[in-house]
């Protein structure tokens, strides 16, 4: 069945790129449980797809998505939340192996932001608003909020957004460590289009073991990072890919990978 709630298109040059725009205008991309099936569902699809070295998720001019669905949340009790597994679907984009990129413009709020830092690399619109605003509805982040947003970002504007539900602009939220590169909004897809582009000319290989030894620093110890860092670099000396990339170095010519 065709999602409903999702546009999934190949984009760039060789197609290499997939990208998820999330498409429920009239919620603010509000993420509720079709729309979250659905991008799961797509991104099985597409790590399982030889084609696609990249994926971009974005959302509207007016918003990445303003939260999880506050009108879908509001009778859920205890026992179904919990006894339930409630969000437990969303671990789906945190699991894809395929790098992902976050185009965030307008809200990125709640749940929206937690989807976000789910990415690997986050770009922002020069207007998005970034928050984590659970607060004023009288509940807490519940997908990553107050751990990836420590981790990612630093403790005390992590503090000050939880804690206060107030929203920061792109610029504090790149000062804050979340986004790594701010672009006009009416650029922004096309800038992450163009780093997807060059992930997908890696090796899809080599670039999934990048992605597993960078996440290692934010899921284990230093020492468990390091040696897992240290061990897949010695991985990467079982693959064709590795004696491509540098023979093609020394031989001065463009390395043609095969994703052995
Ligand atoms: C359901 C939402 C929604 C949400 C907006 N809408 N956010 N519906 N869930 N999270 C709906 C509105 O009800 C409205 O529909 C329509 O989208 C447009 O929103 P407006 O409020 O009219 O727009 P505006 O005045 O521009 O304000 C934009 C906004 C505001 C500042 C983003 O909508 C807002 O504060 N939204 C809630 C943000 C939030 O609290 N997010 C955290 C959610 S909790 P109708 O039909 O009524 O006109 C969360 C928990 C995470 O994410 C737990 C883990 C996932």
């Amino acid at each position: 069945k065709a999602p409903e709630m999702i546009k999934v298109e190949r984009v760039g040059a060789k197609k290499s790129v997939a990208l998820i725009t999330l498409n429920r205008p009239k919620a603010l991309n509000a993420l509720c449980k079709q729309l979250m099936a659905e991008l799961a569902t797509s991104l099985k699809e597409l790590d399982n797809d030889n084609q696609v070295g990249c994926i971009i998720l974005t959302g509207s001019q007016r918003a990445f998505a303003a939260g999880a669905d506050i009108k879908e949340m509001v009778d859920k009790k205890f026992p179904e939340v919990f006894g339930g597994s409630f969000l437990e679907e969303w671990n789906a984009v945190s699991s894809t192996r395929k790098p992902i990129i976050a185009a965030v413009n307008g809200f990125a709020l709640g749940g929206g932001n937690e989807l976000a830092m789910m990415c690997d690399i986050i770009y922002a619109g020069d207007k998005a608003i970034f928050g984590q605003p659970e607060v004023n509805i009288g509940t807490i982040p519940g997908a990553g909020g107050t751990q990836r947003w420590s981790r990612f970002g630093n403790k005390s504007m992590a503090m000050e957004v939880c804690l206060t539900g107030n929203k920061i602009s792109a610029q504090e939220a790149k000062e804050a460590g979340i986004v790594s590169k701010i672009f006009p909004a009416d650029k922004l897809v096309e800038e992450a289009i163009k780093t997807g582009e060059k992930i997908s000319d890696q090796s899809p290989l080599i670039v999934q073991m990048v992605k597993e030894a960078v996440n290692a620093a934010y899921e284990t110890t230093l020492k468990q990072g390091l040696q897992e860092e240290r061990r897949l670099f010695h991985a990467t000396f079982a693959t064709n890919d590795r004696k491509e990339g540098m023979t093609a170095f020394a031989e001065k010519r463009p390395p043609n990978w095969t994703s052995t």
